[in-house]
Formats: C-alpha cells, structure tokens, sequence
C-alpha cells in the first residue's frame, strides 16, 4: 500500500467477493487506501493483485476471537490509522456449526464479530477527526415481527432452512441494534466516531453459495448488479451531515433498489431497554465492553 499520509485509510472486512470487494474498486478510485480485511490468504492476495497499490490485504477470520485480536495487534504493531471501518462480512444460510469458542458460526462471523471487533479497534478510530463505524446489515431485519432471545448465541443444530432463515435475520436486526446503540454510547462518552448501519437492498453477489437455490437466485441476471449495493456504504461513507445511529436504504418501498436515503428500522430497533440489554448480554459473552 502507496503510503501517502494525505489519503484516508478504510477498512472493509469481507473484501475479496461481492459488495466488500466493488466498494473497495470504487473507494481506491476515490483516492482512498483500502485495507482488505479477509480470512482467505490466496483470495485476498488476489484481491489485493487486481486492486493495485492502494490497497493491502490483511488477514481476518471473523469466526475467531484469536484471529481478531491478532488483526488489531498488527494495526497497533504497524501504527496504522484508521478513519473507516466496514463491517461488511457475512455468511447467509450457513449450516449451522458450533465453532471451538462455543457459538454459533453464523451469530459469530454476522453479529459477534462485528460487536468485538469494533470495540478491539475504537481507539484507534477515535485518534482521526471524523471518523466512522459503518456496519452492514439486511431488509431482512424487517422480517423480524416478535423478538425472541432464543436466536441470541442459539446451540441449535436445527438446518432447516427456515431456521437458518430466522437466523439470518436476527443476525441483521442484531446489527443493526448494535450499530444505534453503540452510536447513543460513542455520544454519550463523547466520542467524535460515528456508528452508521445501511443495507445493500438485494443484489447479486456470492452470498447464497450455501444453499442450491440461494446460490442460483443471487448470480440472476435480472438482480441488481454487485455495485449497485455499494451505494448506500458509499453514502454512510461520504455524507457528512450524518450525525450517527442512522439507518441507510433505499428510498423505494420493498428498498430492494433505488436512491440511497436514511430510512426508518424495524420498530424494535428503537426500544431502548431491548438495544440496551442486547448489548449487556453481548458484552458479557465477549467479556469487551466500550
Ligand atoms: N448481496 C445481497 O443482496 C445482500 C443483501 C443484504 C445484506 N447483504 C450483506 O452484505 C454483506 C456482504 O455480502 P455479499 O452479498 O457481498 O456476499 P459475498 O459475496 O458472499 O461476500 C461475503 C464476504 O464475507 C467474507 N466472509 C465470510 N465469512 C468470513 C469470515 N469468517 N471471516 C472473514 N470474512 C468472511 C467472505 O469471504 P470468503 O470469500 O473467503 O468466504 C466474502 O468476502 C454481508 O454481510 C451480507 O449479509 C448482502
């Protein structure tokens, strides 16, 4: 990676493949400096191969604890700065595996990296003026009509896919709480980082590869293309009248596609006490707290 101190460095995690990977193209010729965040060293080296000096691959597995406390050691070892980091990195229908740390694989990789993750590198955040937490969620978390805590760090082994469907989705509205309330306590603690969530609307991509028809439905060509859901990352990214906690769509009413605006979450989002006792309860399985 080029080192011109003038350029903002951002880190997408999830950046070798489908929106990770055309925001990272798009931001490097933007004349930003990109930080591609993978678990995967021969994609990432190919990923960072194809986007050029601008950009450096570092390794990333959001299914460990170990492997993200090694990441934030390395940005501290190398002293570098951060202005943005991107929580873009997910799994969708994954079968459901309990990884050694005693979670579910997909709660850790879509929810719990995310959470331990951010708090690992917020210092480092706080050190540049204006800088942000841009975490990426799902319309899927309107699906959610009635909070159940059962899919909060869930032992099942059920892989149904209407379970893994469920699951999924609590993943994104965990996303998308954690992101409001980590914005409400960066304000409170009088941080100067902000915490924005978006979705991508639907888009092609590889995300379905774990289920046949997932995996068929998401390479359609009549999806929209891979950058098209870059957009609303790009308008958290660039918008500087966002003060934080926002939520960005798109402005259609299914927000498959459209103009990237601010929308309104699910409703459950904006209970305080559930935001709050969500974070509790994630801190406590994490032993990080802010
Ligand atoms: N595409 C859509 O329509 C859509 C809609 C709503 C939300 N989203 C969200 O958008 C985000 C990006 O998804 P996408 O559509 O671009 O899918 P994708 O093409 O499958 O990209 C997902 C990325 O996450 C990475 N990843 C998975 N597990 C990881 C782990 N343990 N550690 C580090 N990286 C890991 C993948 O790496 P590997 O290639 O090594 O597996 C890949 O780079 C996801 O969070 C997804 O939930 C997408």
């Amino acid at each position: 990676m080029k080192n011109n101190s003038s350029k903002k460095n951002i880190i997408i995690t999830g950046a070798n493949s489908g929106i990770g990977f055309e925001l990272a193209k798009k931001l490097i010729n933007e004349n930003y400096r990109v930080i591609l965040a993978c678990r995967d060293n021969e994609k990432g080296f190919e990923a960072e191969k194809k986007l050029g000096i601008n950009s450096k691959f570092m390794k990333l597995d959001l299914s460990s604890y170990s492997s993200i406390d090694s990441f934030s050691k390395k940005l501290r070892q190398d002293k570098i700065s951060i202005h943005c980091l991107i929580n873009n990195a997910g799994i969708m229908f994954h079968p459901n595996n309990i990884l050694d740390s005693g979670i579910n694989i997909t709660f850790f990789v879509n929810y719990i990296s995310y959470f331990y993750l951010t708090l690992k590198i917020i210092d480092l955040l706080e050190n540049n003026n204006d800088s942000k937490v841009i975490n990426v969620s799902s319309i899927s978390s309107y699906s959610i009509k009635k909070f159940d805590w059962k899919f909060f760090n869930p032992q099942s082994l059920d892989n149904s896919l209407n379970y893994r469907r469920e699951l999924y989705a609590y993943t994104n509205i965990f996303r998308l709480m954690f992101s409001m309330e980590l914005s409400k306590i960066l304000k409170e603690k009088n941080y100067s980082t902000k915490s924005i969530a978006c979705h991508p609307g639907v888009v092609k991509s590889n995300l379905g590869r774990h289920v046949f028809i997932s995996r068929f439905i998401y390479k359609l060509p009549i999806l929209p293309s891979t950058s098209y859901g870059v957009l609303p990352i790009y308008e958290s990214l660039t918008n500087s009248k966002l003060n934080g906690g926002e939520f960005i769509g798109f402005d259609t009413k299914k927000q498959w596609k459209g103009n990237p605006i601010e929308v309104e979450p699910n409703p459950i989002c904006k209970d305080d006490n559930l935001r709050n006792l969500l974070w509790g309860k994630t801190s406590a399985l994490t032993g990080i707290n802010l």
